[in-house]
């Protein structure tokens, strides 16, 4: 619990050393500019790992309170925000505390009544699932979307993003365990294939858009199947980092390799995304589907579930005791 100067947070010291929970870290007082919010749950994300490893984030930041995306209320108010973005957990302190100090262009105000642990998830996969497919991928009703990673933080958005502006849409998920649920998501079809199985399911599919977060083999993939003129939005590369492309098949269809990244979106759209997510979450017709809300200090046993693949949706955090 934060009273106001020091908080509990999950700091990294050294870049590939454990993080670890430190109970009182001293919080700076805010600055012009800069907003005191007491946080109550914050989401894991793929990212998180690579920031403890040093593969992302500013190692001369260091020590430094991981966490990329957080929500809870303005210190002595009721309003509640999110906390994302503008370097949160990567270039200045995160979300896995009690309580931030953060930018005014870091923090999201929400309407009431989204529920405090699907706020927590909303900063970054949810945003990047609606801003890749809406502003990058040019989502329309008549794509037939394919979401890779359809049972991931990012893919359990997408595909009922996509079904919202009335696309058809099919999901791939790796194994059975989440198929079902996914499903329930609304997907018109799920199919459970790895990379190399991929195509010969999914033949017949001619995918317009492609929502792709695993890249390796995938993405390949992904230019085998699509339609022509189709639009393949990478993200991310969890299944592998090099990607090798067919290259005549690419360009005879005329197809669009766009790469999203979220770290270079601007705090307006970043805005815009939350405000559609969350208005989508308030009104019923979107959820994020929370695994497991875990205890702050519990921070490894999230980590390591989601490098597991073991989650279906999101894994959040509970900031405080
Ligand atoms: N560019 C950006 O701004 C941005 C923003 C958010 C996320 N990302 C990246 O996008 C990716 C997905 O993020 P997320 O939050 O959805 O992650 P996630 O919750 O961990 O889900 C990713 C899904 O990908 C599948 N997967 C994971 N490792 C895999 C592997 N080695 N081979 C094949 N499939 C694998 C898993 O599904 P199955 O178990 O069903 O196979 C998992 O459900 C990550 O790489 C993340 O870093 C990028």
């Amino acid at each position: 619990m934060s009273d106001g100067s020091v908080t509990r947070a999950v700091r990294l010291a050294v870049a590939g050393e454990p993080p670890r929970l430190e109970e009182k870290v001293q919080l700076p007082v805010p600055g012009d500019g800069e907003l005191l919010v007491e946080l109550d749950h914050a989401g894991v994300n793929p990212i998180d790992t690579y920031a403890a490893t040093g593969m992302v984030g500013d190692l001369a930041r260091l020590p430094r309170t991981l966490g990329v995306e957080g929500t809870g209320v303005l210190a002595g108010t009721a309003t509640r925000v999110v906390v994302t973005g503008l370097g949160t957990g990567l270039v200045r302190d995160g979300t896995w505390a009690g309580a931030v100090v953060a930018p005014r262009g870091a923090v999201v105000e929400l309407p009431a009544g989204v529920d405090p642990a699907q706020a927590g998830a909303i900063g970054v996969a949810a945003v990047t699932a609606y801003d890749a497919l809406h502003v990058l991928g040019g989502l329309r009703a008549a794509d037939r979307v394919l979401v890779l990673g359809a049972g991931g933080g990012v893919g359990v958005v997408a595909v009922q993003l996509a079904k919202l502006a009335g696309a058809s849409v099919v999901a791939q998920v790796g194994s059975s365990a989440k198929a079902d649920a996914v499903a329930a998501l609304g997907a018109d079809r799920v199919v459970v294939a790895d990379a190399a199985r991929l195509v010969a399911e999914l033949d017949e599919l001619s995918p317009t858009l492609v929502l792709d977060p695993l890249g390796g083999a995938f993405t390949p993939a992904a230019v085998e199947l699509a339609a022509i003129g189709g639009r393949i939005v990478i993200l991310g590369v969890s299944s592998g980092e090099n990607v090798s492309l067919p290259g005549r098949t690419f360009y005879r269809k005329g197809l669009s390799l766009l790469g999203y990244a979220g770290l270079v979106v601007t705090p307006e759209r970043r805005a815009t995304a939350i405000h559609a997510v969350a208005a989508g979450l308030v009104g019923g017709t979107l959820r994020i589907p929370i695994d497991e809300v875990v205890a702050l200090d519990r921070f490894e046993d999230a980590a390591a579930r989601l490098r597991e693949r073991s989650v279906f949706g999101k894994v959040v955090l509970a900031t405080q005791e």
